[in-house]
């Protein structure tokens, strides 16, 4: 690849160029864009798991004054299949968004109904009036590893493969001289960014296009799936999201509200406001499948793997089937001979799962490397040893060589910050007073993407230069980090270049997702920059002309992509605290030590890191979604029940990185960080707490009562 990139700019620990809109409230978010003449819609939700409505009276909610339309599947708008509605050749998400288009109900909490009033207040008051009558079915909604009805999907999420194979894996575990078979469990969990989904509506005064000013990942999914769901072509529908609070993949494509929000504001003829309340999003902003993961592991007496088997049980909906790639990483972190992956669904009567925050990898690396430190107890070596002796010199099963492979570097330069030599190898040897004092290790790693991004660049006589790009903004610090690229691609300091980013009347790109964005955005960017630069220099000698110039540029797929595997790595260190009286887990010490490529803004990539080991921590020791298999759905539907880590449970979080430099990713040299700081923290922790209590916990979370004889 040609690196033409010299950075200044980037490399820099430039502060958020949002911040202070943001901290100033200048920033808008969805919800408060102010219009004239606005409806508020409150949606009613199935209070039963499966079956059909047989009535729905909304004669008192409609004879509330302010009280302006109820809608439901009786007098709804009718839909277009959304049928190729999703991009990566995802299934069709038609039943699933198909809001109020028949009686059907498929989960507990769909809509069944949404009333539009003048006010919020009146609308929430009205749908608790709305009487609801259903024809009650017998649900399924128990995950069960013995389930006989268990299928295989087609592909997994990402468009990988379902199953991998090679060699003799029961053949190898069968004379492996050390072997471990063991399940791993983690339970359900639903995202929960600050920001509430919410949206928007406004239609033109003639009908014939729409605006929304919505909190999405990507303005050009909400937008395609829009025109698809209400037969406009593209240009009539327009989505605007310059500054949204969180995703971490829940806000990715689309959920139903957005669709009632669109037909809201068509029937009443007026903007329709639609915010998913805390525990709506409980059911209709998806959540991560809990799994099921049998991990066989068998080696020789050094500890080299001779196989590895990951076996995974998972869920997925009846309305959308999201299948959760959860043993995809184990097909490239160890070298072995005999290996194979498996992923199995049930589908249930839940609502839909959906992307979470590394979505496959982190649950997976749960088990593979909690998985890897018993293997490493068993042989009697270091857990960072064993990994080592285990590196791959290329993709163990792909055969192709790695872009670049950091885990080695992370893990050395982590055990040396962390002070990992001083570690006992015995577990529970360690105690002060009633706490009981360990210490663990686990890799991480994240597939490096890109997808197709287009970009245009403008520059004024003055020598401002525009970018524009439909870039998302959820927190990621694309704002700050694009800004940085583009400077450098232009040769300008970043001051000179002013940002578009969140729209879909902007050049089209990629959503935030798979930890893709800085990689595409960038690099449609780079491309339209040195365009820019080329038609400058030949056409006009340096000089921009009165009316200015511009250019476009676009990134389309990296070829290299296919000749190498393009991974980043890390190594995560814990140490917790456990007491033994009361079972208590605290974690004063997380580690971090990325292998990611460059890394543009040092300020910026820190905080994506701290905030997804963090999340990492939550998952290994709060969060949880809670099954009641008779009423049919997760009941821990708010903040109070579902926990998450606070400040008080973060102690010092340790965030570093190597320098790494791949030529091949792209030319800004970026292999994604939204996603790998998640990636191995609960089983770094896990290992953490064995390491100090003798205990093993297979099962996330890891809660007082499972370290309590
Ligand atoms: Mo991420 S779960 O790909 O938004």
């Amino acid at each position: 690849m040609k690196m033409q990139l010299i950075t200044r700019a980037i490399g820099a620990p430039l502060g958020r160029l949002d911040g202070a809109q943001k901290v100033t409230g200048a920033a808008k978010y969805a919800y408060e864009y102010p219009v004239d003449n606005v409806t508020y819609v409150f949606p009613v939700q199935s209070t039963i798991a499966r079956g059909r409505v047989t009535s729905i009276d909304a004669s008192t909610a409609q004879a509330l004054p302010g009280v302006i339309t109820v809608l439901s599947h009786e007098n709804a708008p009718r839909l277009a299949p959304l049928d190729n509605a999703l991009p990566f050749g995802l299934p069709s998400i038609s039943q699933y968004l198909g809001v109020l288009q028949s009686d059907a109900v498929s989960y507990r909490g769909q809509v069944v109904a949404a009333v539009v009033a003048e006010t919020l207040e009146m609308a929430r008051q009205a749908a608790n009036l709305v009487a609801v009558h259903y024809e009650e079915q017998p649900h399924d909604v128990e995950l069960h590893a013995d389930r006989r009805d268990l299928y295989t999907p087609e592909k997994i999420n990402g468009g990988y493969e379902t199953d991998t194979a090679q060699g003799d894996v029961e053949a190898a575990l069968a004379s492996a001289s050390i072997s471990l078979d063991h399940t791993y469990t983690t339970p359900a969990e639903h995202n929960n960014p600050l920001e509430p989904h919410a949206t928007l509506a406004v239609w033109s005064d003639d009908g014939e296009s729409v605006t929304l000013y919505d909190a999405n990942q990507g303005a050009d999914w909400v937008q395609d799936v829009v025109a698809k769901a209400f037969g406009l072509p593209l240009e009539r529908v327009r989505v605007i999201a310059p500054y949204v609070g969180g995703g971490f993949g829940s806000k990715a494509f689309a959920h139903p509200h957005i669709i009632v929000a669109v037909m809201a504001a068509q029937v009443a003829q007026r903007p329709a406001k639609l915010a998913l309340t805390r525990q709506q999003m409980f059911a209709l902003a998806g959540y991560r499948t809990p799994t099921i993961q049998r991990l066989r592991l068998g080696a020789v007496g050094d500890g080299r793997l001779t196989a590895i088997a990951h076996d995974v049980v998972e869920q997925t909906a009846a309305v959308y089937e999201m299948a959760e790639q959860t043993a995809v990483p184990t097909r490239i972190m160890y070298a072995a001979p005999n290996r194979r992956t498996t992923h199995r669904l049930a589908r249930l009567d839940l609502s839909a799962n959906w992307w979470m925050r590394a979505p496959g990898e982190c649950p997976g690396m749960f088990a593979l490397e909690s998985a890897m430190d018993e293997l490493a107890i068993a042989c009697g070596l270091d857990p960072i040893e064993l990994r080592i002796r285990n590196e791959p010199g290329v993709d163990p099963e792909s055969g192709r060589p790695f872009s670049s492979r950091g885990l080695v570097v992370c893990l050395r330069e982590g055990a040396q910050r962390f002070g990992w030599t001083q570690r006992d190898l015995q577990p529970r040897t360690r105690r002060d007073g009633p706490w009981l004092i360990g210490t663990g290790v686990a890799a991480s790693t994240y597939p490096s993407v890109q997808f197709p991004a287009a970009a245009l660049v403008q520059v004024d006589r003055a020598g401002h230069y525009l970018v524009r790009i439909d870039a998302s903004d959820i927190g990621n610090g694309a704002w700050t980090v694009l800004t940085q690229i583009a400077a450098d691609a232009l040769e300008v300091p970043p001051e000179r270049v002013h940002l578009e980013i969140g729209d879909s009347a902007l050049p089209k790109a990629v959503g935030a997702g798979g930890s893709s964005g800085t990689a595409s955005w960038g690099w449609a960017i780079f491309n339209a920059a040195s365009a820019l630069r080329a038609r400058l220099h030949e056409e006009y000698s340096g000089i921009v002309p009165a009316e200015g110039l511009e250019a476009t540029g676009a990134f389309v797929t990296n070829p290299e992509a296919q000749q190498y595997a393009m991974h980043a790595f890390g190594a995560q260190f814990a140490e917790v605290r456990v007491n033994v009286d009361t079972g208590e887990v605290r974690v004063p010490r997380l580690l971090g030590v990325f292998a990611a490529g460059r890394i543009i803004n040092p300020k910026t990539a820190r905080s994506q890191l701290l905030g997804g080991m963090t999340m990492g921590l939550s998952m290994a020791l709060h969060e949880e979604s809670v099954l009641d298999a008779r009423f049919g759905d997760y009941v821990n539907h708010d903040f109070a029940e579902y926990h998450i880590a606070t400040n008080a449970d973060a102690g010092t979080i340790d965030v570093t990185w190597i320098d790494e430099e791949d030529p091949h990713v792209n030319p800004m040299g970026v292999k994604g960080i939204g996603e790998i700081g998640i990636v191995g923290t609960a089983a770094a922790i896990a290992n953490a707490v064995y390491h100090a209590t003798g205990i093993r916990v297979r099962d996330l979370p890891i809660t007082l009562d499972k370290l309590l004889p």
